[in-house]
């Protein structure tokens, strides 16, 4: 009897065994349509079964220990990023019915796209430089793993995260490193730097079910810039299949070639796209005619306006806004900024709009609030949604705004809502190929402002949604 009940636990084990390595699941739209990712303890890859057939799946990283490189923080705050994890891709086949991993059924795209997520800007703030220690153990404090299981319950076709996954950069500052901060507990034992138990904390475990809920694009943000979490990014969330081995963030020497990449288009079906952009190494001033960001984003600005042409509706997706808002206190008054100036100063050049012709609507994140900004004339509305889990900006943008109120030259904004100090996502629902709805939810699901969008043409229901203060 006793063998027997050994005989069964073992058995149990061994059925076990599939889905236990399959730490991490999930399916990106990529370069070349939707792939399937998998993240495992084990050193080799799980079969991927697809409509009944097994497809093997290929290492797209293997576990490493990267030595530690130059980082954006100082050299005693920085170490290796450890990654014991192998990384697994395959492509899924657009007509792909069922697939699953170790038994867990993969979310599949939809041919026609209905309902989309946006979330932006995730993690959980520690970083030494700002003085930041967000509250990462206290769901109020750090809403990422709330707002993510609510979005799920939406039922999205689509998630779109508008960048910026991994913000625990540093040591906890009650952790033995640094000075006593009063937020430390709040964040005491958490895990930091750029390796995979900082990935896991900040983004995969909180993620996970919006991560089961639909496939995703991402977008990177300047927090996965090479010397942040771009050895992450390259590794779990790049869109780009098959990648060269340099394209890992590990070589200093070799950051120009990393810290961008293609664009590429995700279709929505019935003449809709979105086009996912990989600007996020823009300064904030502008570039030289001979920097190497000005040909990279002027080789940006050319395929999204060759994807533009060959559709009704475009979303482009972006890490920094190109034309929104943010405010900032100096000199006793509350200052209003516009977009960022390094993606101005190339795509500029090309018309007032920014936006290549075609494009009626861009998402970003990178301004930790949630904002709608509608335009006269021909210009593509802006959305920002940086608002899903990272400490929140706090200065309101003036009220009114300013008039004229212009993010770049030469545009005027005529419609602008905003939501300052709140923690939340937002759905776009399809009402016909180039007429969206837009609901922005709190992280309890509760819907605080509805918009609409009509072409390039957007309008909110609330022009200022009341502040839900959100730090201590
Ligand atoms: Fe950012």
């Amino acid at each position: 009897m006793r063998l027997l009940a050994a005989i069964l636990t073992l058995c149990a084990a061994l059925v076990a065994v599939p889905a236990a390595a399959a730490a991490r699941a999930y399916v990106l739209i990529g370069d070349g349509g939707p792939v399937a990712r998998v993240v495992t303890a084990a050193a080799t890859c799980p079969v991927l079964r697809v409509d009944g057939r097994d497809v093997a799946m290929a290492v797209r990283f293997a576990a490493a220990t990267v030595p530690q490189r130059p980082t954006a923080s100082t050299p005693e705050r920085s170490k290796p990023s450890a990654f014991p994890v192998t990384v697994c891709e395959a492509r899924l086949p657009l007509e792909t019915r069922r697939a699953s991993v170790g038994g867990v059924a993969l979310p599949l795209p939809k041919r026609v796209v209905r309902r989309i997520v946006v979330i932006g800007d995730t993690g959980c703030r520690i970083k030494a430089a700002d003085n930041a220690a967000q509250a990462c153990n206290d769901p109020v404090a750090f809403p990422f793993a709330r707002i993510a299981a609510r979005a799920a319950a939406e039922k999205p076709d689509l998630v779109v995260h508008v960048g910026d996954y991994l913000y625990r950069e540093n040591p906890c500052p009650g952790d033995g490193h640094g000075n006593a901060h009063r937020d430390a507990r709040g964040c005491a034992g958490s895990p930091w730097g750029y390796g995979w138990d900082a990935w896991d904390a900040d983004f995969f475990t909180p993620a996970a079910p919006l991560l089961a809920a639909a496939p995703w694009a991402a977008v990177r943000g300047n927090h996965e810039s090479c010397a942040r979490a771009g050895q992450g990014w390259w590794r779990f969330l790049d869109g780009h299949v098959a990648v060269a081995a340099t394209q890992t963030c590990d070589n200093p020497l070799e950051d120009q070639a990393n810290d961008w990449s293609a664009p590429f288009a995700v279709g929505l079906g019935k003449g809709a796209q979105l086009v996912v952009l990989d600007l996020s190494i823009a300064p904030n001033k502008p570039l030289a005619a001979d920097d190497w960001r000005a040909a990279a984003f002027e080789a940006s600005y050319q395929a999204l306006a060759g994807f533009a042409a060959q559709a009704r509706f475009t979303i482009a997706a972006d890490h920094q806004p190109i034309l929104g808002f943010s405010a900032n206190i100096g000199n006793g008054t509350t200052n209003l900024v516009g977009g960022n100036v390094g993606i101005q100063s190339v795509w500029g050049r090309h018309g007032v709009r920014q936006l290549p012709p075609g494009v009626s609507l861009l998402l970003s994140g990178h301004y930790h609030l949630w904002q709608q900004v509608g335009f006269a004339g021909d210009v593509p509305s802006q959305f920002i949604t940086g608002f899903s889990g990272t400490l929140e900006d706090v200065v309101p943008l003036p009220d009114p705004l300013p008039t004229p109120a212009s993010p770049a030259p030469g545009v005027t904004a005529t419609s602008f809502a905003s939501w300052v100090d709140g923690f939340g996502y937002m759905v776009l629902d399809r009402v016909s190929t180039s007429h969206w709805r837009a609901t922005v939810h709190a992280a309890d699901g509760r819907i605080v402002d509805r918009c609409r969008i009509d072409g390039t043409a957007s309008r909110c229901t609330v022009a200022r949604v009341p502040a839900e203060p959100t730090h201590p």
